[in-house]
């Protein structure tokens, strides 16, 4: 009788691998709970807001010294024409983008400021732009903030928050409130009467 204990320590791989197998799908499912991605737009239908630093009116600028960061937040011609909250909410059409920058330094680390003694921007890191149609954020269900959309762009227009993932904005934005037509600022102090 030849024993041989090669194929026998195989075919115990083999049977070992094909429970695996057979079982891997029950294992897959057991381990990862369905994930449950609050609804979103499917299109961007926000757009990249070309030109945005020369055709846009500053609203406010935020200067963050200590993250070496410059905030600062830009409306298209209807949003810069609200300056009084009893205009609100803001027409179909405006468009609202938060821009981060990083800031240039001197040589010996201290912050360069500009003409208006804000901080110097490096580079454009992102966008965080909204955009109020007729009928927009429906998709967003429970989290609807009126009629804006939300994307993040990066300073090439790729997308860094894309609309699938923009619930997240959505569902922090409601907080704003409709009375500020879900906008927490825009170029209004903080909130004091939600
Ligand atoms: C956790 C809460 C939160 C999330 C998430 C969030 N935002 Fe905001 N957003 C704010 C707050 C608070 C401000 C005001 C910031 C300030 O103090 O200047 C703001 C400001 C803005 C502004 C400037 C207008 C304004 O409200 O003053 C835009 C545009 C904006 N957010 C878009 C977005 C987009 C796009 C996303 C998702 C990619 C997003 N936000 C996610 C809380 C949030």
């Amino acid at each position: 009788m030849k024993s041989n204990p090669i194929p026998a320590r195989l075919r115990i791989i083999a049977l070992t691998a094909c429970c695996f197998w057979l079982a891997s799908p029950l294992l897959l499912r057991g381990a990862e709970p369905e994930k449950s991605t609050p609804p979103a737009p499917t299109k961007d239908r926000v757009g990249f807001p070309k030109h945005y630093q020369e055709k846009f009116q500053v609203l406010r600028t935020v200067n963050k010294e200590k993250e070496q960061k410059v905030v600062t937040v830009y409306g298209n011609g209807l949003v810069a024409a609200i300056t009084n909250s009893s205009q609100l909410p803001y027409p179909n059409g405006s468009v609202i983008v938060m821009e981060t920058a990083s800031t240039l330094s001197d040589a010996q680390g201290k912050p360069l400021l500009d003409e208006r003694g804000n901080l110097r921007k490096d580079k454009v890191l992102g966008l965080h732009v909204m955009r109020r149609e007729k009928n927009f954020g429906e998709a967003y269900g429970e989290n609807r903030t009126g009629e804006w959309e939300y994307v993040e762009y990066r300073a090439d227009g790729s997308h860094l928050t894309p609309p699938q993932e923009s619930a997240s904005c959505a569902e922090c934005h409601v907080k704003a409130g409709a009375k500020r037509d879900f906008v927490y600022r825009g170029r209004f102090p903080a909130n004091a009467d939600k």
